[in-house]
C-alpha cells in the first residue's frame, strides 16, 4: 500500500478492544519512525515514552479526555520535550554526533555557537514551545508507520499536562508532555467515527498557488 493509501486508511480511533494487543515488533517500529525524524538542527529535543502497565494507565486516565481510549488502547506513546534548550543539553547532541561521524568534537561549534546565542537568549516557555513544535513531526510519522502496519491509534492533546508530568516524573527529567498516541485495535461496535466519511478540505482551498 502507498502512504497515500494508508493515509487514507487511517482515522482517530475514539474505541479500542482491550483484549487485542500490539506486537512488540509493531510497537518497535512505530518507535523507529518517530526516532527517526527530522528536527531542527538536529537536536531531538523530545522524548517517547511508552507506557504498557495498566495501573500506570489507569492514574492517566483520570486527566484525559477520553478515558476509555487510555485504558483499553495497547500501548500509549507520549511525547515529552525538553523544557528547556541548554548549553549541556546541545553539546551533549553535537559530541555524540562528531562521535558517530568520526569528526572531531567541536566541529560544529561555530554552529552551536550561534544555537546557544539565540537559545539561551530566550524565555523558557519560547524554547518549550520550540522543543514542542519539534515532536508534532514525529507524530505525524508514527502515525504513518501504524497505518502501514494496520495498527490503530489516535493522536491526542485531548489529557491533562499536569496529571501526566506527575505521574511520569517528567519534571524530574527536565521533560514536559505535548501529546500522547493512543495504539491498539479498534472496538469496532464501539469505534462511533469509523463509518463516516473522512473528511478534509479539497484541495483547491488547501491549496494557495503563485
Ligand atoms: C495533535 C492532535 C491532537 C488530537 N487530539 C485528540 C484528542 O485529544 N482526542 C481525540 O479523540 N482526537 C484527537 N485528535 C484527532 C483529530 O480530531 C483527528 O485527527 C481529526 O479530526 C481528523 O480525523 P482523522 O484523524 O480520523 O482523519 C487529535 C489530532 C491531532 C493531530
Amino acid at each position: 500500500m502507498s502512504l497515500i493509501e494508508n493515509l487514507k486508511w487511517r482515522h482517530a480511533v475514539k474505541a479500542y478492544d482491550s483484549t487485542k494487543k500490539v506486537s512488540e515488533e509493531h510497537v518497535d517500529k512505530i518507535v523507529e519512525a518517530a526516532r527517526l525524524a527530522p528536527t531542527s538542527s538536529g537536536l531531538q529535543p523530545f522524548k517517547l515514552l511508552i507506557i504498557r502497565d495498566q495501573g500506570i494507565k489507569e492514574q492517566l486516565a483520570k486527566g484525559a479526555l477520553n478515558p476509555e481510549c487510555m485504558r483499553n488502547c495497547s500501548h500509549v506513546l507520549v511525547f515529552a520535550a525538553w523544557d528547556q534548550y541548554t548549553a549541556e543539553r546541545i553539546d551533549t547532541v553535537y559530541d555524540f554526533t562528531t562521535d558517530e561521524r568520526g569528526l572531531p568534537r567541536g566541529r560544529f561549534a561555530s554552529y552551536t555557537d550561534q544555537l546557544k546565542q539565540i537559545y539561551l537568549n530566550q524565555p523558557s516557555e519560547v524554547n518549550f514551545a520550540h522543543t514542542a513544535r519539534q515532536t508534532y513531526i514525529a507524530l505525524g510519522l508514527a502515525l504513518a508507520q501504524a497505518a502501514e502496519l494496520r495498527v490503530d491509534s489516535t493522536p491526542a492533546e485531548g489529557f491533562s499536562n499536569e496529571v501526566v508530568d506527575r505521574v511520569l516524573g517528567l519534571e524530574k527529567l527536565g521533560l514536559k508532555s505535548v501529546s500522547l498516541m493512543y495504539i491498539g485495535y479498534a472496538d469496532e461496535a464501539n469505534d462511533w467515527i469509523a463509518p463516516m466519511k473522512k473528511v478534509r478540505v479539497p484541495k483547491s482551498e488547501f491549496v494557495i498557488e503563485f
